[in-house]
């Protein structure tokens, strides 16, 4: 079967930071451990005032075109995914095609553009979608688009105010790809919840605590309908599990909970015994509350093993660096995850090519899905070529008044004119609105 999946990758967080520990945390009466140890979060990207979910989209996928040599005839479709959308017609993928033409002789006329919408994981499905047409041979020798594109803001003082985030990243998908292969078994577990929603408004309405046990219950599904799909799974088959991460504290307790649940029969479990016991069985308990009660004990004796430390350090750690900077990004949450992996892999001289990744993909409503990639040779060339350390690096760091301002600024109900904080330098920027509200953007040289 011909190899599809993903051939470059470009990442674009937004240019202001918000540091979490020193300026938010204060703020909030919190101590900044909450932040730095609980959530995993060091800090937030915002946008300035001059970017919004099209500049941020727009300027991966020019910065992947133009590091890959690639014109607008070379790509046949361009799916944005987004939950931060503003217009309940047109796509977003239209602007940024629309931006894109302003650079390119060439245009997209030939291009079929969507908006792919299920909370964080429609940037997987709109992955999934693009390597269902290039394997249904549907493309014509062109590539796919795949750009997720978020400004995750929530309410002021509200719970999921500390885990916000703005960021794109853009995914170059053909055959025969440079970074990972897809696995053709995916597993799903899907439910109609209302942990996290945005009824016809841009804040969403978060029940906090829940949307974490709702996560944890459809990732457990997944697994086991991936490995009805796939075969039983065993920790020691993938080098890197990136998680959707909203922030990574949730990541660590999804982590744990999908190690107990691979390592049940096998020898590991076996080793395991004689310091913590068997994993209790239901068919061993009179009530579900028992056999629950059992099993938080054994996974609370789990989390102190060596094997698990271990195995968390070298499969899970690797894959939090950029999220615990700049929060999360929603619909690029797992991508990020993925490229945090391959670049730590890439500046360790891990001997990667042909290991295996378990990408766990979660969205509330809720749905959360898993498949393998394939790493293939050509990874560290591609991440190398990334400069989102570099970005990281230079954001303006902003007050909490600056912050105050700057979440007013990209509240749809305001219209706020503020002076942006930083210089546009070699990129698209929002720059008004035209006759019928819309958007209006210019490439700044
Ligand atoms: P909270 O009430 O602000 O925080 O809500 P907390 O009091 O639960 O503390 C957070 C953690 O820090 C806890 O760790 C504390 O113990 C610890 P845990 O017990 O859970 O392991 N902590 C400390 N640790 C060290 N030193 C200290 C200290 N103090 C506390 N001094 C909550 C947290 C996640 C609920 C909130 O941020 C929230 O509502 N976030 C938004 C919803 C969310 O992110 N949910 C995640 C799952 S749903 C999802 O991922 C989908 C999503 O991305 C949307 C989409 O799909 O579109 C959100």
């Amino acid at each position: 079967m011909t190899a599809v999946g993903i051939d470059a990758i470009e990442v674009r967080t937004g240019r202001l930071k918000l540091d979490l520990a020193e300026t938010f945390a204060p703020e909030m009466g919190d101590d900044p451990e909450k932040y730095t140890k609980g959530l995993g979060l060091f800090a937030s990207s915002f946008p300035d005032a001059y970017e919004d979910i099209v500049t941020m989209g727009a300027n991966a996928a020019h910065r992947l075109m133009e590091r890959k040599g690639l014109e607008p005839q070379d790509i046949g479709r361009i799916d944005v995914a987004t939950e931060s959308a503003f217009d309940n017609s047109k796509p977003v993928s239209t602007y940024i095609a629309g931006c894109l033409e302003q650079v390119y002789d060439g245009d997209f006329h030939h291009a079929n553009k969507g908006e792919r919408k299920f909370a964080c994981i429609s940037g997987t499905q709109s992955l999934d979608d693009a390597v269902n047409w290039i394997l249904a041979g549907r493309n014509r020798g062109r590539g796919a688009l795949v750009i997720a594109t978020d400004t995750a803001l929530y309410a002021r003082d509200s719970s999921g105010e500390a885990t916000q985030g703005a960021g794109a990243v853009a995914m170059y998908i053909t055959e025969d790809p440079s970074m990972v292969e897809l696995s053709t078994e995916q597993g799903y577990g899907s439910a109609d919840e209302t942990d996290f929603l945005k009824p016809n408004q841009q804040f969403p309405s978060v029940d906090g605590k829940r949307s974490m046990q709702v996560y944890l219950a459809r990732m457990r599904e997944a697994l086991t309908d991936f490995e009805r799909a796939a075969g039983d799974t065993h920790p020691d088959d993938y080098a890197f599990i990136p998680f959707h991460t909203p922030f990574p504290g949730m990541v660590r307790k999804a982590a744990l909970l999908g190690y107990r649940h691979m390592i049940r029969g096998t020898e590991v479990e076996d080793e395991l015994a004689e310091d913590i016991g068997r994993q209790p069985r239901r068919e061993n308990f009179d009530s579900r509350e028992e056999f629950e009660e059992a099993i938080k004990g054994y996974v609370d004796d789990l989390k102190d093993t060596d094997a698990y430390r271990e195995w968390y350090g070298e499969a899970i750690d690797p894959t939090l660096d950029i999220s615990s900077q700049v929060g999360n990004w929603y619909t690029g949450s797992v991508h990020i995850a993925r490229v945090s992996a391959l670049l730590h892999a890439a500046e360790t001289d891990m001997d990667l090519a042909g290991q295996k990744l378990l990408v766990a993909s979660y969205g509330s409503g809720a749905q959360a899905e898993i498949h393998e990639e394939t790493v293939k040779p050509g990874f560290a060339d591609e991440v190398e070529a990334l400069n989102i350390d570099d970005q990281i690096e230079t954001r303006q760091d902003i007050s909490f008044e600056e912050y105050e301002q700057i979440h007013d600024r990209h509240n749809h109900e305001k219209s706020v004119e503020l002076e942006p904080f930083t210089q546009p330098d070699e990129e698209f920027v929002f720059d008004g609105w035209g006759p019928m509200n819309e958007r209006k953007y210019t490439y700044i040289q």
